[in-house]
């Protein structure tokens, strides 16, 4: 049976995209039962909606508190059947009153090669250190922001005082490839959190590979 998600979005909605991509071209088993939107102008709602997937609003700034705010969103995914999350530009911290209703089963996208460059702007922060390698991560989401143990990451070519925007668009190129593998393993119930670490079960050699483009740990499997 396909695990039934959510995917919390706040904008574009183009890892949603490729979400909904695989999952309709039957690499990705999962069933996405609802994707929330924290802003209601987010074009992902559009994505979502042209392909008859239900869709729910709510602004964090109808709740007085951020505790509030989480048990709506517990309220409306558990109404809806979902018991996995997927945050995928989601910019938003949640409380333990949400991380509690889906244990081990939140995780995000994060543009930056954790723990370098947590917070809103990743890709951002990464130009103007003046890194050589950037990229991005898909992790478990847990209480402290961008923290939570590293499923898997891949690695680009940064070069001094290029257009950060072509950076981003380098990293989101490789987010498209990680996290709809990193979903599949969440699917298929193939990853064990101890502690710091992610073991992918049935994965005893873990060697980096690259296409060119990213330099990817684990290596992505048949069809991602
Ligand atoms: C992505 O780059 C994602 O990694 C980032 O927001 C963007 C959303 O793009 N998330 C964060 O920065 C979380 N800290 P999308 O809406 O086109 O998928």
């Amino acid at each position: 049976m396909s695990l039934p998600i959510a995917v919390l979005i706040s904008g574009d909605g183009s890892n949603l995209q490729v979400l909904i991509n695989k999952m309709e071209e039957r690499i990705l088993d999962v069933d996405i039962k609802m994707v929330l939107s924290n802003r209601e102008n987010a074009y992902g709602l559009k994505r979502a909606q042209a392909y008859g997937i239900p869709t729910c609003t709510l602004s964090h700034k109808d709740f007085s508190s951020r505790e509030e705010f989480d048990g709506e969103m517990v309220r409306v995914l558990k109404e809806s059947g979902v018991e996995a999350v997927v945050m995928a530009g989601f910019m938003r911290i949640i409380t333990p009153v949400f991380l509690s209703a889906f244990p081990g089963k939140i995780i995000n996208i994060h543009p930056a090669l954790l723990p370098a460059f947590p917070g809103v702007d990743g890709q951002g922060d990464a130009s103007k250190y003046g890194v050589r390698l950037a990229g991005c991560t898909v992790h478990f989401v847990d209480e402290k922001m961008d923290h939570g143990a590293i499923i898997i990451q891949s690695a680009v070519p940064a070069s001094p005082g290029e257009d950060p925007e072509d950076l981003r668009l380098r990293i989101l190129e490789q987010e498209h490839r990680i996290l709809p593998q990193a979903t599949q393993w969440l699917a298929e119930g193939r990853l064990r959190i101890d502690g710091r670490f992610v073991k992918l079960e049935e994965d005893d050699v873990e060697l980096a590979e690259t296409d060119g483009t990213g330099l990817v740990n684990p290596p992505l499997e048949y069809g991602f």
